[in-house]
C-alpha cells in the first residue's frame, strides 16, 4: 500500500507561467496515454445546506480558461446544493502516475446552446436514461427504473431525443488549482495557482 513517487519532470513555478489550463490538459493526455481508467473523472466536493460536505465522482467534458465542465441532472443533490451554495472543488486522482490536481471555485449553469451541443454527442441510450432518472431522489426498485426507461424509449420512438429540461452542464470557474506531483521521500511537488487581478499567481507549498 506504500509507492514510491517519481521518474517524470519535476513540477515547477515555470510550467504554470501560462496558467493553470494547459498543464490540465497535459496531465490529462499523459492519464490516457497511461491507460487510466476514466480519466476525466473527478470528485466534486459540495456543501449542503447545513454546512456538512458532500463527495461524488463526475466526469469532467469540458476543459477551457475559464473552467471545467461537467453534467448532471439539476434537480440532484449535488445541483440543489449549488445552488445554495455554490462554491465547490473537484479533484482529479490520478495515482497511476503519481499526480493530482484540485480546483476549487464557484459553479455555474452552462448555456442551454453549450448542454444542447454536448447532449447531441451522447449516446442515445445515455439520453434516455436522462430522462427516466430523477436523479437523487428515492424509488421503490430496480423493475420501476427499468420501467422508466421502457416508458421513455416509448416516448421518443423514432425521434430525436431532446435535453430534459433538468439536464445539464455546470462549470466550475476556478480561483485556485493546485498540482501535485508525487515523488520520492515524500518530497512532493505542490504548485498552487491563484487568481489575482486577472493574472495566476505561483506558489510552491510544502508537501
Ligand atoms: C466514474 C463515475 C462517473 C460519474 N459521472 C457522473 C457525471 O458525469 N454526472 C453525474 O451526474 N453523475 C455521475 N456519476 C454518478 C455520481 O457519482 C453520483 O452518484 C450522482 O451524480 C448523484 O450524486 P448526488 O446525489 O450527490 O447529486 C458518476 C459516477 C462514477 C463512479
Amino acid at each position: 500500500m506504500r509507492r514510491s513517487y517519481g521518474g517524470d519532470h519535476d513540477l515547477d513555478e515555470t510550467w504554470l507561467s501560462d496558467g493553470w489550463e494547459p498543464v490540465l490538459r497535459r496531465w490529462l493526455h499523459d492519464a490516457m496515454a497511461a491507460s487510466v481508467v476514466e480519466p476525466n473523472a473527478m470528485v466534486l466536493a459540495t456543501v449542503d445546506a447545513d454546512g456538512c460536505p458532500a463527495t461524488r465522482t463526475v466526469l469532467c467534458k469540458g476543459i477551457a480558461p475559464d473552467g471545467v465542465t461537467f453534467y448532471t441532472n439539476y434537480g440532484s443533490a449535488k445541483a440543489i446544493q449549488l445552488q445554495q451554495n455554490p462554491n465547490a472543488s473537484v479533484t482529479f486522482a490520478w495515482p497511476l502516475i503519481g499526480r493530482q490536481v484540485t480546483l476549487r471555485g464557484r459553479v455555474e449553469r452552462v448555456s442551454r446552446h453549450t448542454t444542447e451541443l454536448y447532449w447531441a454527442t451522447r449516446p442515445r441510450g445515455s439520453q434516455l436514461g436522462a430522462w427516466a432518472s430523477h436523479q437523487s431522489q428515492p424509488i421503490g426498485s430496480r423493475a420501476e427504473l427499468e420501467q422508466a426507461l421502457t416508458d421513455a424509449a416509448a416516448r421518443f420512438a423514432g425521434q430525436p431525443i431532446p435535453v430534459p429540461p433538468n439536464w445539464g452542464g455546470m462549470l466550475l470557474r476556478p480561483a485556485s488549482v493546485e498540482f501535485w506531483q508525487g515523488r520520492e521521500s515524500r518530497l512532493h511537488n505542490r504548485i498552487r495557482v491563484t487568481a489575482a487581478d486577472g493574472r495566476w499567481i505561483a506558489e510552491r507549498l510544502q508537501p
